[in-house]
């Protein structure tokens, strides 16, 4: 079995998948630090130098190098929806649980963090906003479980 956590930046997917890795003795994987593993480079680096399309291409090579693996837990990057490709990869491989969080919550998380380049913009707010209107439909299409994450603790 596979878990897919999707949901946007700073909604909980990587300290959420952890604690549940433990508790289903699954392996823990983060799909953004494999990203960084096969680019040989940063997040900000991939975005500045190769721009977001070159990184959705290694995030869909990732995903589908996972498809193949089991007994694993998968913190998804927040953009994996945005790219119909994954959708299949996604559904096919597992159960997909769609963590959700307001914009308020999701900006107070990640607020102090430089390594979300999408954020890097003079309004993090509206672009919040504005994303996550983009990406709702999507993350409520492809999820087959939903969790409000504002109000509760990894754990929880
Ligand atoms: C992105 C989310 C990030 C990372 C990249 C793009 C997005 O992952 O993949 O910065 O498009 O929402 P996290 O959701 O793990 O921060």
């Amino acid at each position: 079995m596979k878990v897919f956590l999707i949901g946007f930046m700073g909604s909980g997917k990587t300290s959420t998948g952890k604690e549940l890795a433990k508790l289903l003795g699954y392996r823990f994987v983060d799909m953004d630090d494999l990203i960084v593993q096969r680019a040989g480079m940063s997040i900000p680096e991939i975005f500045s130098r190769f721009g977001e399309e070159r990184f959705r291409e290694i995030e869909t090579e990732v995903l589908r190098d996972l498809v193949n693996e089991d007994d694993l837990v998968v913190s998804c990057g927040g953009g994996v929806v945005v790219k119909e490709r994954n959708h299949f990869l996604l559904k096919q491989g597992g159960k997909v649980v769609f963590l959700m969080a307001s914009p308020e919550v999701i900006y107070e998380r990640v607020k102090d963090d430089t390594n979300r380049p999408l954020l890097n913009v003079p309004d993090p707010m509206d672009r919040i906003r504005d994303l996550l209107n983009q990406r709702m439909e999507k993350y409520l299409k492809v999820s087959d479980l939903r969790i409000d994450t504002d109000r509760r603790s990894p754990s929880e």
